[in-house]
């Protein structure tokens, strides 16, 4: 059986993980991150390729480039959750299942925080439950693909 093909996209400032608000996002950098999403992968039997840009237009032409060659896309669009249209339209013009995932809990932050527009492309989120929501999203997406 051929495996499934995972893209797991991270925005702006997650490579910035480790340094940045670690009361926040904890103490593991980006490679930790990227190091945990592969073991995940490993563990599950899937592909993935990890994927991080600080630019709005790179993630939008990323998403464009998944068509037709992943199976499912993992996005934690950081900032840009709560601002792009433009990930969304992407998202759907795709339409490859994916999950949202963020690291902190943002519905219990502050309230332009609880806005997401990727979440309306999405099949599920996964909010707050730091790395760990990565395997999550990994593995709902599994069940979701292989209906
Ligand atoms: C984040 C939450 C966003 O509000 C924030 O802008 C980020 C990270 C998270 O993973 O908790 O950069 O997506």
């Amino acid at each position: 059986m051929e495996q499934f093909r995972f893209l797991v996209i991270n925005g702006p400032n997650l490579n910035m993980l480790g340094i940045r608000e670690p009361e926040l996002y904890g103490s593991q950098t980006y490679t930790g991150l990227v190091e945990f999403i592969e073991k995940s992968a490993d563990e599950y039997g899937v592909q993935v390729e990890c994927f991080q840009s600080n630019h709005e237009g790179v993630i939008v032409d990323k998403i464009q480039a998944a068509y037709g060659v992943f199976d499912s896309i993992v996005i934690n669009p950081a900032a840009y959750t709560h601002t792009s249209v433009a990930i969304l339209d992407a998202l759907k013009a795709v339409s490859i299942p994916t999950v949202e995932v963020h690291i902190s809990d943002v519905s219990k932050r502050e309230e332009f925080r609880k806005v997401s527009y990727v979440r309306l492309a999405c099949i599920d989120s996964f909010i707050g439950f730091g790395f760990e929501g990565y395997r999550m999203a990994i593995k709902r997406l599994i069940d979701e693909i292989s209906k």
